[in-house]
């Protein structure tokens, strides 16, 4: 059993129960790069300063990057008795340079250096899924694009309301993934501050250079309060908030294209590749990975809960249940990559069956509103209107009719202002076609809408 840095105090060793409890390192060792790196900054600074000398700073850099290689290529062994990965990596780096390793953890806390740590690896990991988003908003962009013919029925509750274009109802997605690109870019910036230097709570009384620190790690400045810096998660709690919202929104996605599969609607068939079988049932091909991703939402939103829980009502300053923030946060990171990556492959993949779209749009009356409108041109108030075309469907129904196999006699008794030309808007595309209002689904802005979504894609590639 290693000897604890803390072990000073103690009469008798640590319970290896409790060993088993409080360890954090089969986790945290997630973390060691940005510990190494935050580390390294760290002893700069010290160096700086004059507590470490001569060529100890050389020697504490040379033995940390050499411990950031050894465990790279998984020749380093985490001891949990150490606990975390910081007690972990100091431990070693003191068994390799000697004494000027000891000096490392002048002026800082664990307490800063998780926080540090953490801010440092979601800054990556944030950048990371967005680079992932954006791959996935071209995908759906350019599925858009080459479906551009296809109509299908709108929804409003799950029931025909008017027809739009495919291509307009997945730009809907494409709305809320470039919102969830947005809303990671925009909590960055409180993910984007340095707590090392706050140590344990108080600050240090070695003068040390916080902003020194900040810099050399790529923040944009140190935290303001030393207890807040190290007893703050709300930069976490955002970062899983921000991904709860992106996975429901894959989580509707997903849900459409589960009820767009299925025999009853068959609207689409997904790619073999990207589907599974039954082992009891021949002829089944299933939606599982939609359906894992929808699945796996709920996942997410159990991670939000869990820290906001975790968080609820704990005094300042740290507090070592914030040790479990790193299981929900992890996850988070691992679900939403997998989620978003799974779906960028997928998508391509499915075959929109126009044929059955085209049936579909023939069931409900859907384009109903369209003659209601076309009422309204000749001269009819918009609600006389709906009650025309109202009791025009309930009798297309009571007859199985349909409102382009009406002839023009029936019309007529319906309400004399139908002429001939009413048959132009009860066919979908000339529906789809008039909807020229800025947002609206005629191919026309729908093309537009696309172009535009092109140069904003194009734009965040040559910002970043
Ligand atoms: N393993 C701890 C964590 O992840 C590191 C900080 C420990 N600090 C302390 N005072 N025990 O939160």
């Amino acid at each position: 059993m290693a000897k604890k840095p803390w072990q000073g105090r103690f009469g008798e060793p640590t319970h290896e129960k409790v060993e088993d409890f409080t360890e954090s390192v089969s986790l945290d060792k997630r973390l060691y790069m940005e510990d190494i790196l935050g580390s390294i900054a760290h002893a700069k600074m010290l160096g700086k300063i004059g507590i470490l000398k001569g060529d100890e700073l050389d020697k504490v850099i040379t033995g940390l990057e050499s411990i950031g290689r050894d465990i790279e290529e998984g020749r380093f062994y985490f001891d949990k008795t150490l606990e975390d990965v910081h007690m972990n990596i100091e431990a070693e780096l003191t068994r390799r340079i000697g004494d000027a390793g000891k000096k490392l953890h002048t002026a800082r806390s664990r307490n800063d250096q998780v926080a540090t740590d953490l801010r440092l690896y979601l800054k990556r990991e944030i950048h990371d899924i967005r680079t992932l988003l954006v791959d996935f908003m071209r995908i759906i962009m350019d599925v858009a694009e080459d479906n551009l013919d296809i109509v299908i029925p709108g929804m409003t509750h799950l029931q025909h309301a008017q027809p739009v274009l495919l291509s307009h109802h997945l730009m809907a997605y494409f709305e809320m993934f470039a919102r969830d690109h947005q809303r990671l870019g925009e909590l960055l910036q409180r993910v984007n501050i340095s707590p090392l230097g706050s140590a344990a709570l108080a600050g240090s009384s070695y003068p040390i250079d916080r902003w020194m620190t900040a810099m050399e790690l790529g923040f944009k400045e140190p935290s303001r309060n030393s207890v807040d810096g190290v007893s703050d998660r709300d930069f976490a709690i955002e970062f899983v908030a921000a991904s709860a919202i992106c996975m429901m929104h894959l989580s509707r996605l997903t849900e459409e294209l589960i009820v767009w599969n299925s025999q009853e609607f068959s609207f689409i068939e997904l790619p073999d590749s990207y589907a599974t079988g039954s082992s009891i049932m021949p002829q089944k091909k299933n939606p599982d990975v939609p359906e894992l991703v929808r699945g796996k939402t709920g996942r997410v939103y159990g991670n939000l809960v869990a820290l906001l829980t975790l968080m609820k009502a704990l005094p300042l300053a740290y507090n070592r249940d914030m040790q479990e923030d790193k299981g929900p946060v992890f996850d988070t990171v691992d679900t939403m990559k997998s989620c978003i990556g799974i779906m960028t492959g997928l998508l391509p993949g499915i075959r929109f069956r126009k044929d059955t779209i085209m049936e579909a749009l023939d069931k409900g009356f859907i384009t109903a509103t369209d003659i209601a409108d076309y009422l309204v041109r000749k001269g009819e108030t918009f609600r006389d209107a709906h009650r025309i075309t109202g009791e025009l469907v309930a009798y297309l129904v009571s007859t199985a009719k349909t409102l382009d196999t009406l002839d023009m006699n029936d019309y007529k008794r319906f309400s004399p202002r139908f002429e001939d030309d009413v048959f132009n808007c009860v066919d979908p595309v000339s529906s789809v076609d008039l909807k020229l209002t800025y947002g609206g689904t005629s191919r026309k802005n729908v093309f537009d809408a696309i172009q535009r979504a092109r140069a904003f894609l194009d734009d965040l590639n040559h910002d970043s």
